[in-house]
């Protein structure tokens, strides 16, 4: 599957809304279930003050998804952490192999040198794809997210991803 990718526009948050409420693409993301069409307008402002780019993955011309680059502050300004949900469908055929590459693209950009992540342990797919991109683990905050009625690890990952 072809991705292609541009900046999240407020046209596309309803569908964006739409994917984070299905559970299982929520799963281990921080957020619970049922997310208002409110609350992701307010994030889509917030993040726009931010400067923190949010693109949304589109394939075939709909909407697959979007993922974001967090943008650190003061001696961590080097630093973006990235966060990504696919919609279902579109999981398992290299869509957020191509996401993390043009997020890299269009981090360094920016100036962006590390990227960052937090990932729930068995959330194979999505540790696996980190791996094969080059993200190392660097930490692990043992029980740190409720999943499935249980205390689950969540490991910390980074990649450098600037070359002078
Ligand atoms: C995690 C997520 C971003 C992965 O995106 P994706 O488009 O499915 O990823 P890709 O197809 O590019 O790569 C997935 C890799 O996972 C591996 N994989 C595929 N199915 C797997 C499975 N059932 N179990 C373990 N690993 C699996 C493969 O190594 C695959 O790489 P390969 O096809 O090149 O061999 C996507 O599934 C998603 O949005 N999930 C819901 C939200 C989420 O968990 N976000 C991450 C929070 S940190």
């Amino acid at each position: 599957m072809e991705a292609a990718f541009r900046p999240v526009e407020e046209k596309d948050l309803v569908e964006i809304n739409r994917i984070v409420n299905d559970f299982e693409v929520a799963r281990y993301l921080t957020l619970i279930p049922p997310v208002s069409l409110e609350e992701t307008r307010q994030h889509f402002a917030e993040n726009k003050k931010l400067g923190n780019p949010w693109y949304t993955i589109l394939v075939d011309g709909k909407i697959a998804g979007s993922f974001i680059l967090r943008r650190q502050k003061g001696n961590n300004s080097h630093v973006a952490v990235f966060g990504i949900n696919i919609d279902k469908p579109y999981w398992g055929h290299g869509v957020g192999a191509q996401a993390l590459a043009y997020a890299e693209e269009e981090g360094r950009k920016i100036g962006v040198k590390k990227l960052e992540l937090e990932v729930v342990q068995e959330n194979e797919r999505a540790v696996s794809l980190y791996e094969k991109d080059g993200f190392t683990i660097e930490g692990c905050k043992r029980k740190h997210t409720f999943v499935d009625e249980d205390y689950k690890d969540t490991l910390i990952m980074g990649k450098w991803i600037w070359s002078e």
